[in-house]
């Protein structure tokens, strides 16, 4: 049996408990969507198609409404749903974001669940935005991811050295706090930090080799006992596959994969000048990540009953 007539918060859950990687592919550029889902359905691996604000603004993602429409036309239900990502309070230049406008502007045009980004905010402040958007979705039948500790990157300036960031342990996501805030927020999925960055989306970073990023994988324990939630790791490109294995056994059910696909992109495209060659090269670049990185292939028949 396929997958179309089961709700997204099932099949998460279920996820997480079978031990299934779910990785979900931010679309970058508009055609990029046709290489994701034939990708997904070529490899049977159950994925979500995923579009965020820096992709429309920074990048040629377009609109909201032009991925949904793209994906619509092209969508294989039985192995793919439509997520909006990222969609911060505080975005990562300090700027306040009307999010509940876009996150209501991505329901109404029928995207499968929402992620509200109100990581930078104190604690009771950013449980209180994602309880507003579990609102919105949860009536609707659409899950809400949202994120709690510092997911760096995104920034423009430079980080810190890597091993020092890992090492310090800062930014990661507390325990104390997570336990709470799943408690309170009515999330349905937690976006955590235990050594994860994002691939840098500042024009000075953008085009760069991204770190070989480890996981705390102790740490993650720690989250796993006390969320109970299905658990997400943004910053998915480059993180070492050993780590990502490991974490799939403690809860961790979606990885985000952005700068991996979109550098496939544009360097084949800044060579051929030909949008074709591009977009296989985005396939090409998905199939060694599901084949050899995620072993999700035929994932969505392990999430059948
Ligand atoms: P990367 O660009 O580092 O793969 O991260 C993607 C991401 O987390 C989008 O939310």
């Amino acid at each position: 049996m396929g997958l179309a007539d089961i709700p997204l918060a099932d099949l998460m859950c279920r996820a997480a408990e079978r031990h299934v990687l779910v990785p979900a592919f931010n679309v970058a550029h508009l055609p990029m969507v046709e290489p994701i889902i034939a990708a997904v359905a070529e490899l049977r691996t159950f994925a979500l198609v995923e579009v965020a604000r820096p992709d429309i603004e920074k990048f040629g993602a377009k609109s909201f409404a032009a991925v949904a429409e793209e994906y619509r036309r092209l969508a294989d239900r039985d192995v793919t749903r439509l997520h909006l990502d990222h969609v911060p309070v505080i975005d990562e230049d300090g700027q306040q974001v009307d999010w509940r406008r876009l996150i209501g502007e991505a329901l109404d045009l029928g995207y499968d669940s929402v992620m509200i980004d109100g990581s930078r905010l104190p604690l009771d402040e950013n449980i209180a935005a994602t309880k507003v958007v579990a609102e919105m979705a949860h009536p609707l039948g659409r899950p809400v991811e949202a994120e709690l500790g510092a997911v760096l990157g995104h920034e423009a300036g430079p980080l810190p050295p890597y091993e020092e960031l890992f090492a310090s342990g800062k930014g990661f996501t507390d325990p104390g706090e997570a336990k709470r805030f799943v408690e309170e927020s009515s999330c349905d999925w937690l976006s955590v930090a235990v050594g994860n960055i994002h691939g840098a989306i500042s024009e000075a970073g953008r085009d760069k080799a991204k770190v070989q990023a480890r996981l705390n994988l102790d740490h993650l324990r720690k989250l796993r006992e006390v969320t109970g939630v299905p658990m997400v790791l943004h910053g998915g490109s480059g993180i070492q596959a050993e780590y990502l294995r490991a974490a799939t056994q403690e809860g961790i059910a979606k990885i985000n994969v952005g700068t991996e696909i979109r550098q496939a992109y544009e360097r084949k495209l800044a060579e051929t000048d030909d949008v074709a060659q591009a977009q296989e090269a985005v396939a090409d670049s998905m199939r060694t990540l599901i084949v050899e990185t995620y072993r999700t292939e035929g994932s969505a028949d392990r999430l059948a009953d």
